[in-house]
């Protein structure tokens, strides 16, 4: 622990990595690796490709980047500590809430995965606006250091009239509220990627604790269409949801993301919510929680496959100052 905590002072710039002179350091961030933190989320191909250095140097540097940021085991203890102090941001529902133990947790992916109109898109809002609040409210803010949210619309379905509502649930300034909301249109799947990779610079700038992607899949889904482009498709969701992973554990930030799926009415064996053209994201680490319509307003969720947390359904639902409890 001591000595990794040394190294972790001693390596700041990336001059400070083993065999980074400036003329290294200078073709790095021009490259986009302007941070100990992007390099260590390379490989050593992309590196080497990007900068004009040996493959072996590559791989030095990257080395020498994950060994400054503590990417090394851990105890069981140390995983239960973490564990325990993992921070969690309120969806403004406290039967939501339980469900998810306690809110949207840092570290980890929490997809919202459900038909048009299950409230996915409203969830990502509030969770914007509620990331704001202090700590003791259920937000990440702690006194004047206010979280900001990244928010990643890949639909063009923000609306920046539902924030200013959600934000005057709380007595927040809604110009505020939107003013820490750093809000991109991402035009297409490789344009959603490369917004991530350059999360990796933006973020160690930024008091940003929660990214959210609305939704993940449609780019891909459009570009990449049908069984032959399948393995294709998820080559390149998988390293996506890879840095978005990633970009999670660094930098303790919650990750939120939204799959639409059509329920398959036609299915009479097996499960009928098994999504049209299955799980895209079935192996990513995290959370993922199923949205169902109910009568009216309610909206029905369920989690589905998080180890650490009990099955359960719960219901929410959505108002005009955003998400609550039906009791509210
Ligand atoms: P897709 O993106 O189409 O897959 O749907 P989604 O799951 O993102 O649905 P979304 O979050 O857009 O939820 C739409 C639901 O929220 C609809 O049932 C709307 O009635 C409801 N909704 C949206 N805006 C408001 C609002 O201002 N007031 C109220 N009361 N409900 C709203
Ligand atoms: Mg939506």
């Amino acid at each position: 622990m001591v000595s990794s905590k040394k190294t972790k002072k001693e390596i700041k710039t990336l001059t400070d990595l083993p065999g980074v002179g400036p003329a290294t350091a200078s073709k790095l961030i021009e490259a986009g690796y302007s941070t100990i933190e992007a390099i260590a989320v390379a490989t050593p191909q992309e590196l080497s490709a990007a900068a004009g250095i040996p493959l072996t140097t590559a791989q030095r540097i990257i080395k020498a980047a994950r060994d400054a940021l503590n990417i090394r085991f851990k105890t069981a203890l140390e995983l239960k500590k973490e564990r325990l102090a993992a921070k969690r941001i309120t969806t403004g529902s406290k039967n939501l809430d339980d469900l998810l133990g306690g809110g949207i947790e840092t570290k980890m992916i929490t997809e919202f995965f459900g038909e048009f109109g299950t409230g996915k898109t409203q969830i990502c809002h509030q969770l914007a606006v509620n990331v704001q609040l202090p700590v003791e409210k259920g937000g990440l803010s702690t006194g004047d250091n206010i979280a900001k949210a990244v928010y990643i619309d890949t639909e063009g379905t923000f609306r920046w009239e539902r924030i200013e509502a959600m934000a005057k649930r709380w007595g927040l300034d809604p110009d505020k509220v939107m003013e820490n909301i750093l809000y991109i249109r991402a035009i297409n799947s490789d344009h959603q990627m490369a917004i991530v990779d350059e999360l990796f610079n933006i973020v160690p700038k930024e008091n940003i604790k929660l990214v959210i992607v609305d939704s993940i899949t449609g780019h891909f889904r459009a570009e990449y269409p049908g069984r032959e482009n399948l393995a294709m498709r998820q080559q390149k969701l998988n390293r996506h949801l890879h840095q978005l992973a990633r970009l999670a554990e660094i930098y303790d930030l919650a990750v939120v993301i939204t799959n639409q799926v059509m329920a398959r009415p036609d299915v009479f064996y097996g499960d009928p919510t098994q999504p049209v053209g299955g799980h895209v994201l079935y192996h990513a680490p995290g959370v993922r929680v199923q949205l169902r319509k109910s009568r009216g307003n309610k909206r029905i969720a369920r989690i589905v496959d998080a180890p650490h947390l009990p099955e359960g359904e719960t219901v929410f639902v959505i108002t005009d100052y955003g998400i609550a409890d039906p009791e509210d």
